[in-house]
């Protein structure tokens, strides 16, 4: 008999009678040609047990001063005097105005547009006076900033901290829907309100406020910290953190730099397992718009062709949103690793057994992989995560209603999936607009390449697909088995079970996870493989908890306050040749 893993578990030695014989048969015949084979695989797979190699949990990493004397740190989170200084600072940096806008002109052509952002480093420079005596700052492109405290340890990289001073813009038409107005800065007791409350003056206030606390108390760093704020964030950080980042190459050059710790996810309830989860992006999908511009023969609309250019262009928008990516999920994806992590930390085990059985088999069978997909996908928040994102985001056509459109033009923006690529993303895309040309009649051009000419052409028309930027590649992974990577989820362990929830009765779990938005992080490729981003505040839902780039952005401000108390643990627990790799 075939060796089921089934044998092994409930060993038979009864005769069978030939009506059970045929039962077994029947049975066999259904095991092998349904799932059930697969599903039984499943169903023997063990748990293994939290001292396992699957999402291994660190201890708790404290820095020695803690040990010392930890009254700075509960200072910090406790304390109502500093706590009212702390609103102040950062309901100080909400009141000015650091909006920015696409496509605008560089600071050079136009130093009025970004003349604002000068009121800004004014008011860092008042109320961080010690950082700004006793630590070198220097600006980039006028307005992006670098801090640097020199350490005394040469040999050791040095740490980043960055964040970005711009906003998105409040648009008007919603003013009237702000609980508070958006450039106040108003604390209601719980929150603080306004524009750039969580994206992301509050983590650039907290690095300066960690910052200063630090040199008030005489600290004398051996590892280098560095502190980067680009300007223009919110609008591709070309500006801004492109041109840090080559400030900072040329510096210290490449793979100089110990980690980046840039604004991302923090602690959340995970939504499956219902317990604390800790967050950090340690990857980023890819970015690419493709536009498709149709041209056509012009003429008058009383004689018109059967599919005039917007009608063309509306088929292949059709095909397009038909065809979406396939899912892929492979170990290379931090998703995959998170939900290794949930399936062998589940305290409260809400995740039915089954479910984690087939999580812990997903990585290299395909049956149980297809299953972890058909779960994620059918949540629109996750489903992303393991796929490329398409979304038709602008058309354009026409111009008179007694004139054929001679030109349709269509913009699609991708989010790359981190196990595919550029390239990639444009064969697809090539390919539909190919099967619809053939149907026309009409030619091809991709990037500058004829991809499809017809065998008799007539004229009828050209595809022209591009790109207005070069597109961007999903990002490195950031490594979560190595001792930066211990010492980051050990802080955060440090600061929020012994200072934060103490009495929580399991440890905080760092799981990787992925950014379906992009970061000024792409710049800091070149400078180390250790990219988080994290921003370590707990709130319940970081999706639906704070308004970013919408109405009533705010933040609970004991968030900032653990942000902060973070910062201030983690700067001092690396200052250590014991924590790098
Ligand atoms: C802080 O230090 C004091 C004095 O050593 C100690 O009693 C207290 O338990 C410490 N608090 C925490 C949260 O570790
Ligand atoms: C909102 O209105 C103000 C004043 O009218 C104007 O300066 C600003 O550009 C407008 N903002 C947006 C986003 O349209
Ligand atoms: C490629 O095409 C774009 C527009 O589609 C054009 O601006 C660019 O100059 C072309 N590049 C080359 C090398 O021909
Ligand atoms: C981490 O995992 C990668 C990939 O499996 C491996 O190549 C690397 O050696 C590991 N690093 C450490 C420090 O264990
Ligand atoms: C922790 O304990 C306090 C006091 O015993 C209680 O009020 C609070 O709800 C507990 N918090 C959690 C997260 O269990
Ligand atoms: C990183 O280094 C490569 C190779 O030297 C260079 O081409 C690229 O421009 C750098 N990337 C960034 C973002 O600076
Ligand atoms: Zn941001």
């Amino acid at each position: 008999m075939i060796g089921l893993p089934l044998d092994d578990a409930s060993p038979r030695t009864k005769k069978y009678t030939s009506v059970g014989a045929a039962s077994l048969i029947i049975f066999l015949i259904v095991f092998f040609s349904t799932n059930l084979f697969e599903y039984t695989k499943i169903f023997f797979t063990t748990i293994p047990k939290d001292d396992s190699n699957i999402c291994p949990v660190g201890k708790p990493i404290a820095p020695a001063s803690f040990y010392k004397d930890n009254s700075t740190v509960l200072t910090i989170l406790n304390n109502e005097e500093y706590r009212e200084k702390s609103i102040k600072r950062l309901s100080g940096a909400i009141q000015i105005d650091t909006q920015i806008f696409d496509n605008q002109p560089d600071v050079d052509e136009s130093p009025k547009t970004w003349e604002k952002f000068e009121n800004f480093h004014k008011y860092l420079k008042k109320t961080f006076p010690l950082v700004y005596e006793q630590i070198e700052v220097e600006t980039v492109n006028t307005y992006g900033l670098i801090y640097t405290w020199k350490g005394s340890a040469k040999k050791l990289k040095p740490i980043l901290l960055t964040a970005h001073q711009d906003t998105v813009p409040v648009q008007n038409e919603t003013l009237d829907k702000w609980t508070f107005p958006p450039f106040e800065g108003h604390y209601d007791g719980k929150f603080i309100y306004g524009r750039g409350a969580a994206d992301c003056k509050n983590v650039l206030i907290a690095i300066l406020e960690t910052l200063e606390l630090l040199v008030i108390q005489g600290y004398k760093p051996e590892r280098t910290i560095v502190a980067a704020f680009g300007f223009d964030e919110e609008s591709s950080g070309l500006r801004g953190a492109s041109r840090i980042a080559e400030v900072l190459e040329n510096k210290w050059g490449k793979d100089s730099f110990y980690a980046v710790v840039d604004e991302g996810a923090g602690l959340s309830k995970d939504p499956i397992t219902k317990t604390v989860f800790a967050n950090p992006g340690t990857g980023e999908k890819g970015y690419i718009d493709i536009l498709v511009d149709l041209t056509t023969p012009g003429g008058h609309s009383s004689i018109p062709p059967d599919h005039t250019s917007i009608g063309i262009v509306s088929e292949l928008g059709y095909l397009i949103e038909k065809d979406p990516f396939e899912p892929i999920l492979t170990p290379e994806n931090p998703i995959f690793e998170y939900f290794q992590c949930l399936a062998v930390h589940d305290p409260k085990n809400k995740i039915p057994k089954f479910f984690k059985k087939t999580i812990l088999r997903a990585a290299y069978d395909k049956f149980a992989n297809a299953k972890l997909v058909e779960a994620i996908s059918k949540n629109r928040i996750t489903k992303y995560l393991i796929r490329t994102s398409q979304a038709l985001d602008i058309i354009n056509g026409g111009v008179k209603a007694n004139a054929l459109p001679e030109n349709t033009k269509l913009l699609v923006n991708h989010r790359i999936a981190i196990e595919s690529n550029v390239a990639d993303t444009i064969k697809h895309f090539n390919k539909r607009v190919i099967e619809v040309a053939k149907e026309h009649n009409l030619k091809v051009v991709s990037f500058n390449e004829t991809v499809y000419e017809p065998k008799e052409y007539n004229g009828a028309g050209v595809f022209n697909i591009y790109s207005t930027h070069g597109g961007l590649e999903s990002a490195p992974v950031t490594p979560s088995n190595d001792t930066v990577w211990k010492y980051l989820s050990g802080v955060t362990r440090h600061v929020f079970e012994d200072l934060v929830f103490t009495n929580i009765s399991y440890p905080i779990v760092s799981s990787p996870s992925i950014m379906t938005g992009n970061t000024d992080t792409r710049y800091y490729w070149n400078l180390t493989r250790n990219i988080f981003r994290y921003s370590p505040f707990y709130v319940e839902s970081f999706i639906a908890g704070m308004g970013i780039h919408s109405v009533d952005e705010r933040l609970e401000f004991d968030g900032h306050l653990q942000l902060h108390a973070w910062f201030y643990e983690y700067l001092q627990a690396i200052d250590t040749a014991k924590a790098d790799n």
